[in-house]
């Protein structure tokens, strides 16, 4: 990192604390390198209290920009492809599958000493199921039809990686996030409900992969708005284990979203919520996965100094929070560079200024969020397990 970094971060940290009274941690997040955090990749940061990292990795990204592939390739320990697993990428057709772009990003990430995580191998929403599956013709025995589709393809997916993929996300998004209930897809009607879907797909890949942490992932979160999908992915988590369905885990995807600056008061509100959530869900003994961090700075002002700062002390505020489990070993972010995030695409600000929802900018430099995710994870009590 260089070494300018300290220098501009105690300073952006101060204006912070003065400017919204904000939180204890944004003054650690700024603190002098005590623990070497700036100066060490984040992999190491994190490997110090046995935490693994992470990003997500397009191939465009990987094949197109090259510093890009180097910040990754020195910052992380993890990996999972952005959209290449997807059925929406892997399967143009009913019978077919197009693997070379997950496998180019597999094999780059494997020849850099990463774990690569599979992600999805079930996005339960029509809307990121390819069209032709979503206006199937299930014929005559729709029940027999989907099944054999949905456990062709994740025994196919499976069986190629073998050991080579250690960690799955087999359902993605299946709660909806209004009312908690489950969507319904061409899949779940055709075999008679979203629950036998849903298992149906954990039992597949508990077969095909015997070796794997089976996944549930999914984006409810600790904003106010999120007490519906919270309590829908939870009664799902509980019907799991009442039925016995083989999940390991719950990934919390961590798209976070700040409501203006972060004041203690306004995270402490948070927390309550957030902490009752995971506890249940620990409770019932599934691990944790930070899957998919970034954060949207809403409501924030545009000035990015400021805005930056208040990113950076919600992150922190958020991970202490959420690192304190230690069910949780792994934490990967969704882009480590504003220039590779999906945020401006999926939801610009209304001020239209350019979105800064990860670690480090557009030239690939590190933003205080970068420094707050290294203290947190410093900070965060070491993995025994
Ligand atoms: C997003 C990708 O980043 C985009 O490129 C794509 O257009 C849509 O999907 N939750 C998930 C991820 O589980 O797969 C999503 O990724 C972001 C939200």
């Amino acid at each position: 990192m260089p070494t300018a970094f300290n220098r501009r971060d105690l300073i952006v940290g101060a204006a912070g604390l003065l400017a919204s009274a904000p939180l204890e941690s944004a003054l650690a997040a700024a603190m002098p390198d005590v623990a070497g955090t700036e100066a060490a990749a984040l992999k190491d940061v994190a490997a110090r209290r046995r935490f693994r990292f992470g990003t997500a990795l397009s191939y465009g990204a990987l094949t197109r920009d090259p510093a890009y592939a180097a910040l990754v390739a020195r910052q992380c320990d993890l990996l999972v492809a952005e959209n290449e697993m997807k059925w929406q990428w892997l399967r143009p057709t009913p019978t077919t599958f197009a693997f070379d772009r997950f496998d180019a990003i597999l094999g780059w990430g494997e020849a850099h000493g990463m774990a690569v995580r599979g992600h999805n191998l079930l996005w339960h929403q029509p809307k990121w199921l390819p069209a032709w599956l979503n206006a199937y013709d299930f014929g005559s025995a729709p029940h027999r039809e989907a099944e054999r589709l949905l456990t062709t393809h994740i025994d196919t997916v499976t069986r190629r990686y073998g050991t080579r993929i250690k960690s799955y996300d087999v359902v993605n998004e299946a709660v909806n996030p209004k009312d908690g209930t489950l969507y319904e897809t061409s899949l779940s009607k055709a075999l008679g409900g979203t629950e036998p879907t849903l298992d149906l797909a954990f039992h597949t890949a508990r077969a095909a992969a015997p070796h794997a942490q089976l996944v549930y992932n999914d984006y409810m979160s600790w904003e106010p708005g999120n007490d519906a999908h919270r309590a829908g992915v939870l009664r799902l988590l509980e019907g799991f284990r009442r039925r016995g369905t083989p999940v390991d885990a719950l990934g919390v995807q961590s798209h976070l979203i700040t409501q203006g600056l972060p004041t203690a008061s306004h995270v402490a509100a948070l927390e309550g919520p957030w902490r009752q959530f995971l506890d249940a869900v620990t409770h019932m003994g599934y691990a944790l996965v930070v899957t998919e961090l970034d954060v949207r700075d809403n409501n924030l002002p545009a000035d990015i100094a400021v805005r930056d700062r208040g990113v950076a002390d919600f992150t922190r505020a958020y991970l202490d929070v959420t690192l304190a489990y230690p069910q949780l070993t792994d934490v990967l972010c969704w882009g480590l560079a504003d220039r590779h995030s999906w945020i401006e695409g999926f939801e610009p600000r209304r001020d239209r200024a350019p979105r800064r929802p990860t670690l480090y900018d557009t030239a690939l430099q590190p933003k205080p969020m970068r420094a707050a995710v290294a203290a947190a994870l410093a900070a965060a009590p070491i993995r025994t397990g």
